[in-house]
């Protein structure tokens, strides 16, 4: 099995962590190709078995085998060329997030997959197949929220701007030019591959949304700082069913206002809380007893090996290997890269957006 990893930056290594908790007696071959010198020797400091180039079109060029995988590592700006000259190469490719930088590049890249009969797949699963994430699914697949109506999602954090506050030595996450937006690319694409995930919907319509950019006393002067810290929607989520179910969209990394998170699910007979991220491994299923609420807590903690850092290279080797795996690939990685691009549209234009599915979802 053979992984050619392009990007040797921060990603570039969790990837390369990832490969060797998965690899068993065998041991995988790891390539690893970056121009700038400095990051390709940290990388071979680390994983000394790894093979360096300089090039990915050069370490790409050998012949490819059936299982080849190729992951992509290295800002937005990137991934669509690189993510087609992996697929062109004969390989499957696993992209970063957000998996491209606009909707052109995320048809087109998918065109390419398919001509070429390989998988693509983005990273942004990370914090799918959690136990807790399977929790929600059952109480929601199981009937005991009754018909579900309004989702929310709120994740407002004060001050973690990548290139700022976090990783500020990779100031292109502050370039539109070069990352495709802010928080919208940065979190959106776990974000939706989490909502997605859970409501699986067979069509979306982003009705509203804003973005803004608040300033603060250390904004870099002497880069390219052009991306929104903070973000709004409401969306309308057909279910296969036809039912809607209303998601209150919200994400800062950015805000002068209160730091909180806030994520539930609320039906007609019930409803669920927790965090699909780090903060919490709780779920809180409340319901009515006798006209009174009651509340039912539980713990799903991940005892696997594999956490959600591992997670993207995990899954997709599963799905290249034929395995039961929850990469997600080819149309739904880009219907959910969609929805980050619907949301820009409709906030730009003020124009409703609407998108459909192939997906199936497992609320009946
Ligand atoms: N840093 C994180 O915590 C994190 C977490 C999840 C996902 N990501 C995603 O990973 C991607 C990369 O982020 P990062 O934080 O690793 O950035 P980084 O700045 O640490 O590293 C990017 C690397 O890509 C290299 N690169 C640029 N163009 C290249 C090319 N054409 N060929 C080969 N290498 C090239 C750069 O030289 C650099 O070493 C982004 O899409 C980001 O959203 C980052």
């Amino acid at each position: 099995m053979r992984f050619y990893i392009v990007g040797a930056g921060v990603i570039g290594r969790t990837h390369a962590e990832a490969i060797q908790k998965l690899q068993g007696a065998e041991g995988f071959e790891v390539k690893v190709a970056d121009p700038n010198p400095q990051a390709l020797a940290g990388f071979a400091e680390r994983f000394p078995e790894a093979v360096t180039h300089s090039d990915a079109k050069a370490m790409l060029a050998e012949a490819a085998k059936e299982d080849d995988i190729v992951i992509i590592g290295t800002p937005p700006f990137t991934h669509f060329e690189l993510s087609r000259l992996a697929l062109e190469s004969g390989r499957h490719a696993l992209c970063e997030k957000p998996l491209v930088m606009n909707r052109g590049e995320a048809e087109e890249l998918l065109k390419i997959a398919e001509a070429n009969n390989r998988l693509l797949g983005c990273c942004s699963v990370r914090f799918l197949g959690l136990p807790k994430m399977e929790e929600v699914k059952k109480l929601l697949a199981s009937g005991v929220l009754g018909d579900i109506y309004k989702v929310t999602f709120v994740y407002r954090g004060q001050r973690g701007r990548p290139g700022v506050e976090y990783q500020p030595e990779s100031k292109w996450f502050l370039d539109r030019s070069k990352a495709g937006g802010g928080i919208v690319m940065d979190w959106g694409p776990y974000d939706f591959s989490v909502l997605n995930n859970l409501l699986m919907p067979a069509a979306i319509e982003v009705a509203a949304a804003w973005t803004s950019k608040p300033q603060t006393q250390v904004d870099p002067a002497d880069t390219v700082y052009d991306v929104e810290g903070h973000v709004g929607a409401m969306l309308k989520y057909q279910l296969n069913d036809g039912k809607p179910v209303w998601v209150q969209y919200e994400r800062a990394h950015c805000t002068h206002g209160e730091a909180y998170h806030y994520v539930e699910i609320e039906g007609t007979l019930g409803a669920v809380k927790w965090s699909p991220y780090f903060e919490s491994d709780q779920i809180v299923y409340t319901s009515d007893k006798n006209g009174e609420i009651e509340a039912k807590e539980s713990e799903a903690v991940n005892q696997s090996k594999f956490g959600v850092m591992d997670h993207p290279v995990y899954f997709f080797y599963r799905k290249v290997k034929g395995m039961d795996s929850q990469a997600v690939v080819n149309d739904q990685a880009v219907f959910n890269f969609l929805c980050l691009q619907a949301i820009y549209d409709c906030a730009e234009t003020g124009e409703p957006q609407y998108m459909q599915s192939k997906q199936r979802n497992l609320i009946v």
